[in-house]
């Protein structure tokens, strides 16, 4: 039998005991704080694939602070998520995408982590069984479990993990602690555990698809107007052909693909959202970490996104993200249309 299963796999929760091993002076907090956020993701996964049966489809009747209309699941997702942390007695406070404070952990829970998270990832899509996820920033705070918001207000690369989980035709892990390595784990329905499939992911420099909401072309500033040009009309010299379009409006899943394949995800700046629209500590900051990680660059046109520093907890910046060759060109666009 041994030659058609593999009986000596890597559960995360023994890559996570591994890492521990190697780092004495690690305390074995990060490995308990990551199983909460496995249960969290778990719970998530399971809700996402009966949601239709189970009448969790549709909206929950409420608003959250982005003035967004909240889904059932982004709900139900967040209360999972910030149970699940609490317990962990890892966190002093987290910050959610769904709730407008920050959320304090009972004193004698707390722990000296924060996380910052997005429960549901691309949720306008759910009701059409699209791709969503999970996206997930775990913070050090210099306090402990006594920590007040403002050590949460500080460059994204402060952060000390990164990572999402994919809700998919699978269900997908993807992790960095930093140390230029990104990890890819699979759920394996069966035994209720991620995998390890994808050790090591490397983004390509350059690929050969751009990801972004087309239809806020009319509303693009010159540079971005110019860089997506030169992608769809390439310059005879540049010797490129002309880049697919793929944009599925879930995060995650677009982020995803462009870990995998290359190419450039973007949520630029324009005229009606000057920020962009994505949120900095919970979306913006851990993809940019994990895509550095992999080998590749986040910018907001003009600057690294992880040297931005949020003042409140739900600010946004502008983002493009992919391989080197294509950040170079975002950055050659922004310098020759300023
Ligand atoms: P969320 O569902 O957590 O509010 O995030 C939605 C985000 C993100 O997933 C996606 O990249 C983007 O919104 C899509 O926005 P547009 O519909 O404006 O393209
Ligand atoms: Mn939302
Ligand atoms: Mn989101
Ligand atoms: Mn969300």
């Amino acid at each position: 039998m041994t030659d058609h299963h593999k009986t000596n796999i890597m559960t995360l929760t023994r890559y996570m005991l591994e890492q521990q091993r190697k780092h004495p002076e690690a305390t074995g907090d990060l490995t308990i704080a990551m199983n909460g956020v496995q249960v969290g993701c778990k719970f998530v996964e399971s809700c996402v694939r009966k949601a239709r049966l189970v009448n969790l489809v549709g909206l929950a009747g409420n608003t959250n602070v982005q003035g967004e209309d909240q889904k059932k699941l982004d709900v139900l997702s967040n209360e999972m998520f910030v149970n699940a942390m609490m317990s962990s007695g890892k966190f002093a406070f987290m910050v959610s995408e769904e709730v407008d404070d920050i959320v304090v952990v009972p004193e004698e829970l707390r722990g000296k982590y924060c996380i910052t998270f997005d429960p549901l990832d691309g949720s306008s899509n759910i009701d059409a069984g699209v791709n969503v996820g999970t996206i997930f920033g775990i913070w050090r705070l210099p306090s402990g479990p006594q920590a007040t918001v403002d050590e949460i207000l500080v460059p994204g690369s402060e952060i000390v993990a990164g990572g999402y989980c994919m809700y998919g035709s699978s269900c997908n892990m993807v992790l960095t602690f930093g140390n230029n390595s990104v990890e890819g784990f699979t759920l394996d329905p069966a035994l209720g555990e991620f995998i390890l499939t994808h050790p090591n992911i490397r983004i390509p420099p350059r690929g050969k698809i751009y990801s972004v909401n087309e239809g806020n072309s009319l509303y693009w500033d010159d540079a971005t107007k110019a860089y997506f040009d030169s992608l769809k009309f390439p310059s005879p010299e540049s010797g490129l052909k002309p880049y697919s379009a793929r944009y599925i409006g879930s995060m995650v899943a677009d982020v995803h693909r462009t870990l995998l394949y290359g190419g450039v995800f973007a949520y630029p700046s324009d005229r009606k959202s000057r920020s962009g629209k994505l949120r900095i500590l919970y979306e913006s900051f851990p993809m940019a970490f994990i895509i550095e990680q992999a080998g590749g660059r986040a910018i907001t046109g003009i600057e690294r996104v992880l040297d931005l520093v949020p003042k409140h907890i739900h600010d946004r910046c502008p983002i493009f993200l992919g391989g080197t060759d294509d950040m170079a060109d975002v950055e050659a666009a922004f310098a020759n249309n300023s």
